[in-house]
């Protein structure tokens, strides 16, 4: 075990020049909004058009820019190519609801079942995996359109990354098979009818169209070369068993991790003997915690952050973060 950063977060970037969807992970809390705002900052300074997206319903980022971005994407005041993004994922979902039911509707009066759609409709979009989908759903619309070298995301939906990357394989299998199957019922429709027109299928074009696009997502969120997951973590017991936890599930599915970012350490030179007992305190809790890190993260850890006296707010503020993210 070493007890110093063996690769830092430059070295990292600087050996993955091709970078193109970085997330940030971690406890509720722990800095994941502050270290996605500080890399998205960094390489808006290299020259790159980046986003900085936030897919959840509680948004951040207006807040740690100092700057209203919800609903569109909007420029960074004083920084040249960054660009800010809080995507309304309420608007998402009332628009997938109003999808789904017209597809349920669809699928009712081709079934010939004379049910109200509105009763499905409910049962397939009042639950929080529906939510977690929306948001997923809005995170690679943004990556599909294409239009910035670099996009990082403000606490991906990694639950539902990791479910459906998981189920990806198995998800394909049955799709592919539903797809044959209708397949093989509409044709014989089509037989059966006079007309040799094809008949629209709404919920097999939705079903194709939905492997093909989980199917690329997957492809760029496993591509070494272009994405990376990093994980913020305190020298605390809890956000490290979190991320633990969160990396082991990624590299079992093949999702690249970039390593893991210490912050809020205390600056050990600015506590005396004469400190609070309070404060030396919790720089023995942490310290005895940073072995933990050394140990579990061998290798990974990228970054080293203090624990400044004020929150972190506006674009100086996170170039005062840059400076000890991108230190060494
Ligand atoms: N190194 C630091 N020193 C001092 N304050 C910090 C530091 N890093 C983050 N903060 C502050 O801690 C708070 C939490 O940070 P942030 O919002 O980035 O966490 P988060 O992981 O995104 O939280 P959530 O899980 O709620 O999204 C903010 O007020 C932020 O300004
Ligand atoms: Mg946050």
């Amino acid at each position: 075990m070493s007890k110093s950063i063996e690769k830092s977060m430059s070295q990292y970037l600087q050996e993955h020049q091709n970078l193109k969807y970085i997330f940030f992970g971690g406890k509720g809390g722990v800095g994941k909004t502050v270290l996605a705002g500080t890399a998205a900052k960094w390489f808006a300074d290299q020259g790159k058009r980046t986003m900085l997206a936030s897919t959840n319903p509680v948004h951040s980022l207006s807040g740690l820019l100092d700057q209203n971005v919800f609903g569109q994407s909007t420029q960074v005041k004083g920084v040249p190519n960054l660009f800010g993004y809080e995507i309304d994922t309420k608007d998402t979902i009332e628009r997938l609801k109003v999808d789904i039911k017209e597809r349920i509707q669809w699928f009712l009066k081709f079934a010939e079942i004379s049910t109200k759609a509105d009763e499905f409709v409910e049962s397939a979009t009042m639950n929080p995996a529906f939510e977690e989908s929306a948001m997923f759903e809005n995170m690679i619309d943004l990556m599909f359109k294409n239009e910035y070298d670099v996009y990082v995301f403000d606490t991906a939906p990694t639950a539902n990354a990791r479910r459906l990357l998981g189920m990806s394989k198995v998800y394909s299998l049955w799709v592919n098979k539903m797809v044959k199957s209708r397949e093989e019922a509409r044709t014989l429709r089509e037989m059966l009818s006079f007309s040799k027109k094809k008949q629209e299928d709404p919920l097999m074009d939705y079903l194709v169209n939905f492997r093909d696009r989980m199917a690329h997502a997957q492809q760029l969120l496993t591509d070494e070369q272009l994405t990376s997951f990093f994980f913020v973590t305190l020298p605390e017991a809890l956000p490290i068993a979190v991320i633990k936890r969160f990396m082991g599930w990624f590299q079992d599915f093949g999702i690249p991790v970039g390593g893991v970012l210490v912050n809020m350490l205390i600056q050990k030179e600015q506590v005396t003997e004469s400190s609070p007992e309070f404060v030396r305190n919790r720089v023995a809790m942490q310290d005895s915690y940073m072995n933990q890190i050394w140990n579990d993260f061998d290798g990974n850890v990228r970054s080293l952050i203090p624990l400044f006296d004020n929150e972190v707010r506006g674009t100086e503020a996170l170039q005062r973060v840059a400076e000890h993210v991108f230190s060494t």
